[in-house]
């Protein structure tokens, strides 16, 4: 894993390079979460207050500011997705994942995949819920996958 000072020094020290750091230092977190010592180095360097820092990370729901586990299955909650169906396929994700092992099971804001709604994303992987056999198909095969790695 790259420390943290070697990440984020890959970005200019510019605000609008902010949440690509914040995602870069989650993914190459151990427990897949922006540590408060991240996230005070990331203030350090941009030279901005940690709170406005602590801000972005609280407000966009794909960062975390507690461990998760390995794999994040997200369910989108907007607007398309919920008149799809997406309250329903949560529970009944949450009721098939809700204590696995690998993975980490949150409501969030649009994908950006509204074509496939309910849409739901498993790491950088997008799905649509539309079919639930299939989502847990795939949602299975890629643990699967995790589990041996
Ligand atoms: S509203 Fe759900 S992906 Fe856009």
């Amino acid at each position: 894993m790259e420390n943290t000072d070697e990440i984020i020094r890959k970005y200019p020290p510019a605000r609008e390079y902010l949440l690509s750091m914040l995602h870069e230092l989650q993914d190459a977190d151990p427990g897949k979460y922006l540590t408060e010592a991240s996230l005070t180095r990331v203030a350090e360097y941009l030279q901005l207050n940690k709170a406005v820092i602590k801000g972005v990370a609280d407000y966009y729901s794909m960062l975390s500011q507690r461990p998760r586990k390995k794999l994040l299955l997200q369910v989108c909650g907007s607007l398309m997705c919920h008149h799809a169906g997406s309250a329903e396929l949560y529970t009944r994700l949450r009721s098939r994942y809700g204590h696995h092992p690998l993975i980490s099971l949150a409501h969030c804001e649009c994908l950006g995949q509204c074509q496939q709604a309910p849409a739901v994303q498993l790491d950088q992987e997008a799905f649509s819920g539309a079919d639930i056999v299939e989502l847990i198909r795939s949602i299975d095969k890629k643990t699967a996958s995790d589990e041996n790695s």
